[in-house]
């Protein structure tokens, strides 16, 4: 018999990705697609999938429980790989409560609708909730999160994803809830929602707009190609045991300012603009409040336990993502049209 998965959040950046391998992969699973198409979804990126046999989208909110319970009970799930989450650091800065709705009471609402739907200790049922490496903090200048540092997130945005990550656990560990959670650094790619770093300072740079460094420019992520965190998903939700953990990241530690310099040395060549055009662009503006200095993953378990490992070398993952917004240029516009603006002049000034 085939399966059904529940994917949520599938129409935004990463679970666009992870809707795709899914479908592409398992033509004996029926995947269905739970999206509210906030401001960050959009189907359009998932246009290749759209009429597969195997997959299914259903428009909706994880806020509203009866609806959940309605869907658990039309495609009694097999399994939720959990994704739709309000995701920007900035936007939970101005508006906390929408990440408080989305990211903890809609994730409860899917734990009740699992937990009242499968029947204890039913074989074959599990909750995949993906989270981020953010729930750990702000690292100082050495050390990497590890699976069992302590949780001492900073943002409205972290400690919504924190306060998530503990209600699946507790559905565990208090009703034996199958579910396994990973952490992961930040990712880039095709399809990013052009607030985030690395798709807005492509566009701007195309459009020849200021690019706004905050602070210094000395803060640290750990970058990692979309479409390897999607392929962790997947290992994990398949092989991860019960109830663990696992941290996801790119072994691949940039500044900010490093980072956007080698990004504006590869569009000056893209464009074919003399070097040095792009970085021209760079504006220190100020700081966002209380921002993290430093993450970085250790994904040493995931390796060791499952054999996952990055795909990509980062310069090579830059570049892909470059030549996709290049490419997709209908995409961008249709997105950076409407509300985007107002966002922005609100965000930028
Ligand atoms: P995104 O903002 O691009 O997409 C989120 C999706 O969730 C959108 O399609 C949106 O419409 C949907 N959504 C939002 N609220 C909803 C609601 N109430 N009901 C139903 N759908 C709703 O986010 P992303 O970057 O793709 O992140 C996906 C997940 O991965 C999130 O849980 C995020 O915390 C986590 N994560 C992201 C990163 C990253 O670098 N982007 C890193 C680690 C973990
Ligand atoms: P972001 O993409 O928002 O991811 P996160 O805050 O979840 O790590 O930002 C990545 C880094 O880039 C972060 O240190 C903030 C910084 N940043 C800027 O300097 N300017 C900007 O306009 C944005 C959006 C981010």
């Amino acid at each position: 018999m085939k399966k059904t998965i529940l994917i949520t959040g599938g129409a935004g950046f990463i679970g666009s990705h992870v809707v795709r391998l899914f479908v592409n992969k398992y033509s004996d699973y029926n995947i269905v697609n739970l999206d509210k198409l906030t401001y960050a979804g959009n189907l359009e990126n998932l246009s290749d999938v759209e009429n597969a046999d195997n997959y299914i989208f259903e428009k909706g909110d994880i806020v509203d429980k009866d609806f959940i319970n309605s869907l658990f009970e039309k495609y009694d799930f097999d399994g939720v790989v959990h994704l739709a989450a309000e995701s920007h650091v900035d936007r939970s800065i101005t508006n906390p409560m929408e990440f408080i709705m989305t990211n903890v009471v809609g994730t409860v609402n899917l734990l009740n609708a699992a937990k009242n739907h499968w029947k204890a200790n039913e074989e074959g049922k599990l909750f995949y909730h993906v989270s981020t490496d953010e729930v750990y903090g702000s690292l100082g200048n050495t050390g990497l999160f590890l699976e069992t540092t302590s949780y001492d997130p900073q943002s409205p945005y972290s400690s919504s994803k924190a306060s998530s990550d503990h209600f699946v656990r507790a559905y565990g560990n208090t009703y034996g809830m199958p579910y396994v959670i990973s952490n992961c650094s930040n990712n880039y790619g095709p399809n990013q929602f052009p607030e985030k770093l690395l798709p807005l300072f492509i566009n701007n740079i195309k459009t020849s707009k200021p690019l706004p460094v905050y602070g210094d420019g000395l803060f640290t992520r750990d970058w990692l190609y979309v479409v390897d965190h999607a392929r962790a998903i997947d290992i994990i939700y398949h092989n991860g045991r019960n109830t663990e953990t696992y941290n996801i990241g790119g072994f691949n530690e940039w500044t900010n300012i490093d980072l956007i310099k080698i990004m504006c040395k590869q569009m000056d060549e893209f464009l074919g603009n003399t070097e040095g055009t792009a970085e021209g662009l760079i504006t220190y503006v100020k700081d966002r409040p209380g921002h993290d200095k430093r993450y970085a993953i250790d994904a040493t378990k995931l390796k060791n336990e499952l054999g996952w490992e990055p795909s990509l070398q980062f310069e090579e993952g830059l570049s892909k993502t470059i030549k996709w917004y290049l490419d997709n240029e209908e995409w961008m516009n249709n997105v950076t049209s409407g509300d985007y603006q107002k966002y922005y002049s609100e965000q930028y000034g």
